[in-house]
C-alpha cells in the first residue's frame, strides 16, 4: 500500500499516543489520576438533553441538515454573541455551524493556504493549527509563547519576508495549552497587524466562558473593525460539557466564513439537526450551568496550584481556562517528567513539548477530575518525593 506523502508529514494525533500510554497502564492495574485530555468530566445539563429528547424522534431531525446550519441555531448564536459580546452577526452570512470547533479549524486552511503560503501559528499550541496548515501544502511559522513574553506572540519579531508570504495569523486566548489570558489591547494590536498586512485572523475562542476570579474573557470581535479581517472560532464543547456532541460555529468576516462554508458543504453534510436543536437551548436558556461548572473549576484550581506550590512550585493561579502549564524540575525534561509522573505516581499530565518546541519544559494539567482525586495526587507526589 502506498501511502500519501502527505501522511508522512504529519505525526499521529497527540491525544492518540496518550490514550494508548493510558490503556496499557490501566491494563498493568494501576489506578491512573489522569490530568490528560481536556474533556469535561461533568455532565450536559438536563435541560439541553430535554432538548435532544423532545427533538430526537421527529422526522425532520433524521435528514440532511444545511451544511452551513439552521437557520434557528445560526440565529441563537447571534443572539447569544450580541447578549455576550454586544457583537453583531448576521446570521445569513456571518455564522456557520460546525461539527465541533476542531472540524472548522481543520478545513480552514483548505479555504486560504496554497502550497508554499505560511500561517503564523502560536507555538506551543492546539495541534490542528500547524497540522492542517501543513496537510494544505502551507508552512506553519512558529511564533514562540514564552513566560517571559506572557505567553502572547510577539508579532514585531515576525520577519518581512515571512509576513509578505503569510494568509494567517493564528491566536488562541483564553489559551490552551499555557491557560493565559490577553486583554483588548492585545486583541487591537492583532487585527490592526491583520490589517496592515493583509492577513485573516483566526481567533480560536473556545474556552472564552471559563473565566475565573471575576474575570471575563473577551471576543476579538469586540474590537472595532475587527470583523473585516476576523473569522472567531466557538464551540459548545467545554462550555456545556458536551464534548462528545459535536457542535461548534465560526462567525466573523462574511467573505472568510463563506469560504469555509464552501470547503463544508464539499465535504460533510453538516452536524445531526437535533445536536442543533439541544444547542439552541443551550446558548438560548440561562446560563447559570455555565457559572456553576466555573465555580466547581475554580475551586479545583485552587487545589492543584495551592497543592504544587506546597511542593515547591510557584504557579500563578491561571485566570481563565481548565489548564494548568507547569514548569518540570531542574534537570527533567516535559517527556521525561511526563514518564516519572504516569511510572511512579500514575498520574497522566500531558507533555509541553507535544504542543510545540516552546512547550518544551513544560507540563499540562488539566483538571477535569474531581477534587479528591487532585488531592490523592498531591499527596501521591509527596509520597514520591517529586518536587520543583
Ligand atoms: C484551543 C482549542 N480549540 C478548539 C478545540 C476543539 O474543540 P471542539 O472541536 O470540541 O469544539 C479544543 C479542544 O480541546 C481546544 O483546546
Amino acid at each position: 500500500m502506498k501511502k500519501s506523502k502527505r501522511l508522512n508529514q504529519i505525526p499521529p494525533y497527540l491525544f492518540v499516543k496518550i490514550e494508548e500510554k493510558k490503556a496499557e497502564m490501566e491494563a498493568k492495574g494501576v489506578d491512573i489520576i489522569n490530568f490528560g485530555i481536556g474533556d469535561p468530566d461533568l455532565p450536559t445539563p438536563k435541560h439541553i438533553f430535554k432538548k435532544m429528547h423532545e427533538v430526537l424522534e421527529s422526522k425532520e431531525a433524521s435528514q440532511y441538515p444545511s451544511s452551513k446550519g439552521e437557520f434557528a441555531f445560526k440565529k441563537a448564536i447571534s443572539k447569544w454573541y450580541q447578549k455576550r459580546f454586544k457583537v453583531e452577526l448576521n446570521p445569513r452570512d456571518e455564522i456557520c455551524c460546525l461539527i465541533g470547533s476542531k472540524e472548522g479549524l481543520a478545513h480552514l486552511p483548505l479555504a486560504f493556504i496554497d502550497p508554499g503560503d505560511i500561517a503564523l501559528i502560536p507555538d506551543p499550541s492546539y495541534p490542528v493549527y500547524k497540522i492542517s496548515t501543513t496537510l494544505a501544502g502551507g508552512e506553519p511559522y512558529l511564533l514562540p509563547l514564552t513566560e517571559k513574553n506572557n505567553f502572547l506572540p510577539e508579532l514585531k519579531k515576525i520577519p518581512a519576508n515571512v509576513i509578505k508570504k503569510a494568509k494567517l495569523l493564528y491566536i488562541n486566548y483564553p489559551n490552551n495549552p499555557t491557560g493565559a489570558a490577553a486583554d483588548k489591547e492585545f486583541f487591537k494590536k492583532c487585527v490592526d497587524f491583520c490589517k496592515k498586512n493583509n492577513l485573516l485572523l483566526v481567533s480560536d475562542l473556545a474556552y472564552s466562558e471559563m473565566g475565573y476570579d471575576g474575570y471575563i474573557p473577551s471576543s476579538v470581535l469586540e474590537i472595532e473593525g475587527a470583523k473585516d479581517v476576523t473569522i472567531e472560532f466557538h464551540s459548545l464543547s467545554k462550555t456545556y460539557n458536551m464534548t462528545g456532541w459535536r457542535i461548534g460555529m465560526a462567525v466573523g468576516n462574511s467573505e472568510a466564513v463563506q469560504a469555509l462554508a464552501i470547503i463544508k458543504s464539499n465535504i460533510d453534510s453538516g452536524a445531526f439537526k437535533a445536536i442543533q436543536l439541544a444547542a439552541i437551548e443551550a446558548l438560548s436558556a440561562s446560563q447559570d450551568c455555565v457559572k456553576a461548572n466555573n465555580k466547581i473549576f475554580e475551586e479545583r484550581r485552587d487545589v492543584l496550584v495551592n497543592g504544587l506550590n506546597s511542593l515547591g512550585w510557584q504557579l500563578e493561579k491561571p485566570q481563565a481556562t481548565f489548564y494548568l502549564w507547569v514548569p518540570v524540575p531542574k534537570g527533567e525534561t516535559s517527556a521525561s517528567f511526563t514518564k516519572k509522573l504516569l511510572d511512579k505516581c500514575g498520574i497522566l499530565v500531558v507533555p509541553g513539548s507535544g504542543y510545540g518546541k516552546s512547550g518544551e519544559g513544560y507540563v499540562r494539567f488539566a483538571i477535569t477530575i474531581d477534587q479528591k482525586q487532585i488531592v490523592e495526587a498531591i499527596l501521591r507526589l509527596k509520597k514520591a518525593a517529586i518536587k520543583f
